[in-house]
């Protein structure tokens, strides 16, 4: 795990030695909104300023970046001669940045070329997430849309884990509600799939517990977001230990098929995995429920029905999805080569199964 955390009110601020050390040149990546709301982006800048360190902002990121768009982000880099990356919001930005580290050190890499899985030697990345759900602050992955495959593809590789992640709670206060509840279930989903994966480790599995353990807590508290800073402060470190976990083993199907919803259904990548979330784990019960019972007591509840409840009860709204839509959609779920990892032989009708929970 190389990636160096800090955390607390103000880490950000408190690093001049830090800073000094990243280099002369820093590309900020961020996107439209978050890292100017939740004052992410002015503490940055105030910190590269007293410490005499010039920077520039690309601040386009769009939601679920497009490989294209992450190269414009590494263009400037290169423009910009940056030293490293300062990735600042949700998954968007930060999966962006270390793209964009890797694009802005190597001019000869085409934007596909990104796939290939040769160490590319990126620029350094600090990443300083705006939401508590990601976990790419602590991850050697970034994820990005290819629209000619119509489903979001895995970047993955040790040289992109992030030098290091700050996490601030006063940067998630200013989140709406709906992406807070969002991004605590993609934390959750994170945490569960890497428990119920079948490389769980004697290393990943405590952590993904833990991490569960205090979501399970937190989780009613998002009814009354933004909560309190110790509440935020919580989300985001069990974020951070679900992202550690899925480093060691990475996610199976519900991020899979959460890809294909949010291609097709528009649907928040953490919504996404919210809903596919009780019905793999109703499955997975009957195949492994000596993992399934880790699960449901690190959350303090005893069964597969009181986890649809405990997910229910979040008030998650989801758009419909038809049974036609569900068939098609597994057809090209099935396809992803996670679909191994899961903890038992799932078919496409299962797939189609757990894409209909409501
Ligand atoms: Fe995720």
């Amino acid at each position: 795990m190389p990636t160096a955390v800090f955390e607390g009110r103000g880490c950000v601020l408190d690093m001049d030695e830090f800073w000094v050390s990243m280099g002369r040149r820093a590309l900020i990546v961020t996107g439209k909104t978050s890292g100017y709301k939740s004052g992410a982006l002015e503490d940055v800048c105030d910190v590269l300023d007293k410490n005499g360190i010039c920077y520039c902002i690309f601040d386009s990121v769009k939601n679920n970046p497009t490989v294209e768009n992450a190269y414009e982000a590494g263009l400037l880099a290169r423009e910009f001669s940056a030293d490293f990356v300062v990735g600042i919001g949700g998954g968007s930005p930060l999966d962006a940045a270390k793209a964009a580290a890797v694009y802005g050190s190597n001019p000869e890499l085409e934007p596909y070329e990104i796939y290939d899985g040769a160490e590319d030697n990126p620029l350094p990345v600090v990443e300083i997430p705006t939401t508590a759900g990601t976990g790419s602050e602590v991850t050697q992955y970034s994820v990005l849309t290819v629209e000619s495959r119509k489903t979001k593809v895995t970047v993955k590789g040790d040289w992109l884990f992030p030098k290091a992640a700050f996490l601030d709670p006063r940067y998630t206060k200013s989140l709406p509600p709906n992406v807070a509840l969002h991004t605590a279930l993609d934390a959750m989903s994170h945490a569960v799939e890497s428990v119920l994966k079948r490389n769980n480790s004697y290393i990943s599995e405590p952590i993904a517990l833990g991490a569960l353990e205090i979501i399970g807590r937190n989780l009613p508290e998002l009814q009354n977001f933004p909560c309190d800073d110790d509440v935020r402060a919580e989300l985001l470190h069990a974020a951070m230990l679900a992202g550690m976990a899925i480093a060691h083993t990475g996610t199976t199907i519900v991020h899979s098929m959460g890809y294909v919803f949010t291609y097709f259904k528009d649907m928040p990548h953490g919504m996404a995995n919210g809903v596919l979330l009780p019905k793999f784990v109703e499955f997975a019960e009957k195949a492994v429920p000596e993992q399934t019972e880790k699960i449901y007591k690190a959350l303090g509840i005893s069964s597969s029905d009181e986890f649809a409840c405990m997910i229910r009860n979040t008030g998650l709204e989801h758009p419909v999805v038809s049974e036609d839509e569900a068939v098609e959609f597994a057809k090209i779920a099935i396809t992803n080569k996670n679909v191994p990892t899961a903890p038992w032989k799932v078919t496409a009708e299962e797939e189609a199964e757990i894409m209909l929970w409501r």
